[in-house]
């Protein structure tokens, strides 16, 4: 099952990577704070969660584009879509423990601790959204 791309948004189009993103998405895994208009800022979708096969939401965005509601815009986004298009009932997120920008959207988007577990010995909070 996949979600249809692309989704717009009031301010962002989510839309599948193209190979001339390369560079872009470089520099945003490369933290340089680079901002221009109309740019690739980041990353937002769905894996599985291999432990129990459902939709896990992963996000990244260019940290001079962070504290303006962007990445929650397209997190919503991506949840609406997601529980549109695919079958089951929950969404999953992990979190290192700390990562107070990431709980906080996670809060946000109103999902829920559900355990802490550990990733490459880190401590991660799981967190879960059910579908309304
Ligand atoms: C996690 C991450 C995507 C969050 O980005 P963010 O910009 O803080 O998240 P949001 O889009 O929810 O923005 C929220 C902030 O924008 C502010 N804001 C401004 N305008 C807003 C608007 N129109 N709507 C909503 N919030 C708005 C909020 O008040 C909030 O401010 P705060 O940071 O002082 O609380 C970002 O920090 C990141 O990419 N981190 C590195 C990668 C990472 O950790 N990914 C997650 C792995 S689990």
């Amino acid at each position: 099952m996949t979600i249809p791309l692309p989704i717009e948004t009031e301010r962002l189009l989510i839309r599948p990577f193209e190979a001339g993103d390369v560079d872009a998405m470089a520099e945003v895994y490369g933290d340089p704070g680079v901002m221009r208009a109309g740019a690739v800022v980041g990353d937002i979708g769905c894996g599985v969660y291999a432990p129990t096969g459902e939709p896990e939401l992963g996000y990244t965005l260019a940290a001079g584009f962070w504290g303006r509601g962007y990445a929650l815009e397209a997190a919503r986004a991506c949840v609406e879509a997601a529980f549109a298009s695919l079958p089951q009932r929950r969404l999953v997120a992990r979190v290192e423990s700390g990562n107070d920008r990431s709980l906080r959207l996670a809060e946000r988007l109103e999902m829920r601790p559900v355990e802490t577990i550990a990733i490459d010995g880190r401590p991660h909070v799981l967190l879960a959204l059910e579908r309304a």
